[in-house]
């Protein structure tokens, strides 16, 4: 019988609830900012503006309960990369994805209680949430705060810069979030790691 592993606590679940919210509303939000178009807008540039706002602020509040959770549970153990041998394993897992689950092979990381994630799932984990995310909040709470940012950096204007920054960081978190939600469905059957992000438990 397979084993049944408890790898989501309640506090994970909310977190990643309240992160999957914020982002869907700042990615949309975003976009409308982007394209302000005073003749087709869906939604008043002003309002767009403050839910923009009010949901970075909360992501960035969420994002300290994230670390905080990770630190204090020992979840960041998941996350902890064993560079040794790190290609190949990409290497596998990508053919997996690619060839292998196609073939009906067997997932070459099966998960259990020290691994909740493959190593490629493990490294885009780390990338969105310490190096995009954070990317996307510190420049977006500057600009919120313009006076913290410097007027001209190497010759650039240090708002359009930090602007530019907040955008891309942006743009790689939706790429995350769609390249997430596709390998998420790889589960078998598909609905497995969405039923397993809501009740905490993994089958
Ligand atoms: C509609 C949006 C989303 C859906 C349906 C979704 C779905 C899932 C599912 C099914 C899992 C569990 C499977 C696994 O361990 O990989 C998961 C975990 C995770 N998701 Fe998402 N996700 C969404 C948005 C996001 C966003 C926006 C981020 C970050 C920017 C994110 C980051 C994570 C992380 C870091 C984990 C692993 C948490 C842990 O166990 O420590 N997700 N997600």
């Amino acid at each position: 019988m397979s084993e049944k592993l408890y790898l989501y606590p309640v506090w994970l679940r909310l977190w990643h609830a309240f992160n999957a919210l914020l982002i869907l509303s700042l990615i949309a939000s975003g976009l409308i900012i982007q394209n302000a178009n005073v003749d087709s807008m869906l939604l008043r540039f002003d309002l767009s503006i403050s839910i923009h706002n009010v949901s970075g602020v909360l992501l960035s509040v969420n994002y300290l309960f994230f670390i905080l959770g990770n630190v204090i549970t020992g979840n960041i153990r998941f996350y902890i990369l064993e560079w040794k041998g790190l290609m190949g394993r990409l290497i596998q897992q990508s053919n997996y994805y690619m060839k292998g689950m196609f073939n009906g092979e067997q997932t070459p990381f099966p998960v259990n209680k020290d691994r909740k994630f493959n190593p490629l799932q493990k490294v885009s984990y780390i990338v969105a949430m310490y190096v995009f995310v954070p990317l996307v909040i510190i420049t977006g709470l500057a600009l919120i705060f313009p006076e913290t940012i410097l007027p001209r950096v190497v010759g650039f204007s240090g708002i359009q810069l930090t602007a530019m920054l907040h955008a891309t960081a942006g743009f790689l978190i939706s790429i995350f979030l769609m390249v997430h939600v596709y390998i998420c469905t790889t589960g078998k059957p598909i609905s497995k790691n969405f039923k397993s992000i809501v009740t905490g438990w993994h089958e």
